[in-house]
């Protein structure tokens, strides 16, 4: 694993749009594979940026990672609406060239059985993380085993207690989601795992070098061999030695 240290997320926003730009220049039809939550949209503002600066984003297809069951894309905390509000309504991709899980079709099963498909249709070349409280990526939670296919998911309390930040009530956030397996995730030619802030120094530190567990999804990234950790300072204080450097490489 490669881990970047920078001292604000700004400047890691604009280091991981940089290594996007580089894999749309390098294929005919890139595949972005996207994440949401606060993390990425330093990345997100950044690439827009770069869009704004001359950069095509029009033969790009995107694939993200995971929605709500039970939120309509018109709402405002979907990760359709994110997405929507954070990147697609700035850029030039194409609608049809754009893939979220549909968090409201009436037959679930057959929604991830879809987006399975998706994914294997369009294989990933660049995969942007951001890493939950508990190591969750994309919505896979800890658990005894970790899924490789899409799937739906009980979120755990810890994950409805962080993402309440986004809603009115505690009593609005869903409860469940569907989200991309690991599978889908370790098939991607590169990943950049992205986190920031001072709460996320513990989990960072275990994922990064404390082995592969399934209770700390995000330790599954060991196993890929192009992945790069983007940081701030406070979300690598605990991979830094006393005089501020790295302890690992
Ligand atoms: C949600 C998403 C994850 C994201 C996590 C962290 O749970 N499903 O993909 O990494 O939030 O969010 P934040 O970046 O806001 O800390």
């Amino acid at each position: 694993m490669k881990i970047r240290v920078f001292d604000n997320s700004h400047d890691a926003g604009v280091y991981v749009a940089a290594l996007a730009e580089q894999v749309i220049e390098d294929h005919a039809s890139p595949v972005l594979g996207l994440a949401t939550g606060s993390t990425p949209i330093p990345f997100y503002e950044a690439l827009v940026r770069l869009h704004q600066c001359g950069l095509d984003l029009a033969p790009v297809k995107t694939i993200n990672l995971d929605e709500y069951i039970g939120l309509d894309p018109s709402h405002p905390q979907s990760y359709a609406w994110f997405m929507q509000n954070h990147l697609f309504s700035h850029v030039n991709i194409p609608k049809d060239q754009i893939y979220l899980p549909n968090g409201v079709a009436s037959d679930l099963e057959a929604e991830c059985r879809r987006y399975d498909e998706v994914i294997r249709k369009h294989p990933v070349h660049l995969q942007v993380l951001g890493i939950g409280i508990n190591g969750h990526i994309g919505f896979n939670e800890p658990d005894d085993a970790l899924l490789s296919q899409t799937h739906i998911v009980d979120l755990r309390q810890e994950t409805v207690a962080s993402n309440a930040r986004f809603f009115h009530d505690i009593e609005e956030v869903p409860k469940r989601a569907i989200t991309m397996g690991v599978q889908a995730i370790l098939q991607a030619d590169q990943i950049v795992l992205m986190a920031f802030g001072r709460e996320k120094a513990q989990i960072v530190a275990k994922s990064v070098s404390g082995g592969v567990r399934t209770d700390v999804p995000a330790s599954i990234l060991n196993l890929h061999k192009q992945v790069t950790v983007v940081l701030d300072r406070d979300a690598a204080a605990e991979l830094m030695d006393s005089s501020g450097r790295l302890r690992i490489r």
